[in-house]
């Protein structure tokens, strides 16, 4: 199947970044593509682009392939019932709505349709996005429809519902544990002699790097790292130090104190 019209409720924070994503990769026309929320000056922007702006959910739902809620969890419900009537069968509902299953979606849209769970993380607003979704009601082609919209905002991939808890541990705070370790790398990049905005650039650069070497070349870490550990040399004995004070075991630890929390 192919995806011509796509709606998304609520152009927020997360909703206007998929929507630019949509339109700076050109993935549907333009006028195609609906966002709505109350304050429609908040989406001037979007209007600009040629997208349809609305606050009127249901009008903006009817005839739409993908309709893909993005409001706060609490009103994901209220959305809900004001567009269920235009809703069909074929209609792919997309909640990204963190803590909402597709089961509480399938019920309060009151019928048997195709649901996604998505959870993209902040880096979808350039493209960079790892999306994880789990599927509910779906047919491989609409898993393949919607698996290559988020494609082209990053990498997405479709996974059991049951670890949606663990992708936003790994996918979205993960985002806030990488930058921690950059900050650190700038702090630690200034007291050895570079200016904080010259570290930076230095320290974002080389672990995107070191990220696209896993991605690209598909190894395990310990495998870049072994090419880059000379024997009694500096990178081994920077390592070890930071084993020393517990950098392996303090990101692991973080990990699951966040997935229990
Ligand atoms: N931010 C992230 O990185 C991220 C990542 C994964 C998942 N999520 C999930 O994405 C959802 C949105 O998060 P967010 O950070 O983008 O929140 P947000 O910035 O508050 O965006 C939600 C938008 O919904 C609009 N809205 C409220 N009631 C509405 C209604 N009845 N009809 C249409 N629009 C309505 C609001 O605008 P008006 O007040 O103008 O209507 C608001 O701009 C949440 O469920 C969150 O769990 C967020």
């Amino acid at each position: 199947m192919t995806i011509h019209k796509i709606t998304i409720i609520g152009g927020g924070n997360l909703g206007s970044a998929i929507a630019n994503g949509i339109l700076s990769n050109q993935i549907i026309e333009p006028a195609h593509l609906t966002v709505t929320r109350r304050n429609l000056e908040a989406l001037s922007d979007l209007k600009e682009k040629g997208a349809i702006i609305t606050s009127e959910n249901a009008y903006a739902t009817q005839g739409a392939d993908v309709v893909m809620l993005a409001v706060k969890p609490y009103l994901i419900e209220a959305v809900i019932s004001e567009i269920r009537e235009v809703l069909t069968p074929n209609t792919i509902v997309i909640s990204l709505a963190t803590g909402t299953t597709s089961q509480d979606v399938e019920n309060w849209c009151g019928q048997k349709l195709p649901i996604f769970r998505a959870m993209p993380n902040t880096a979808i607003a350039i493209g960079e996005s790892m999306t994880c979704m789990s599927a509910k009601n779906t047919t491989k082609e609409q898993e393949d429809a919607v698996l290559k919209l988020f494609n082209q905002m990053g990498q997405a991939l479709i996974i059991d519902e049951s670890l949606m808890v663990a992708a936003t541990v790994l996918a979205s705070c993960g985002t806030a544990f990488a930058l921690r370790y950059i900050r650190a790398a700038v702090e630690g990049g200034v007291q050895i002699g570079f200016k904080a905005d010259v570290a930076t650039q230095i320290a974002a650069q080389t672990v995107k790097g070191a990220a696209d070497l896993l991605l690209k070349n598909g190894n395990h870490p310990e495998v870049e790292i072994d090419r880059v550990t000379t024997p009694g040399g500096v990178t081994i004995t920077g390592l070890n130090e930071m084993e020393n004070k517990g950098l392996s075991s303090a990101v692991i630890q973080g990990h699951l104190k966040a997935y229990y929390k």
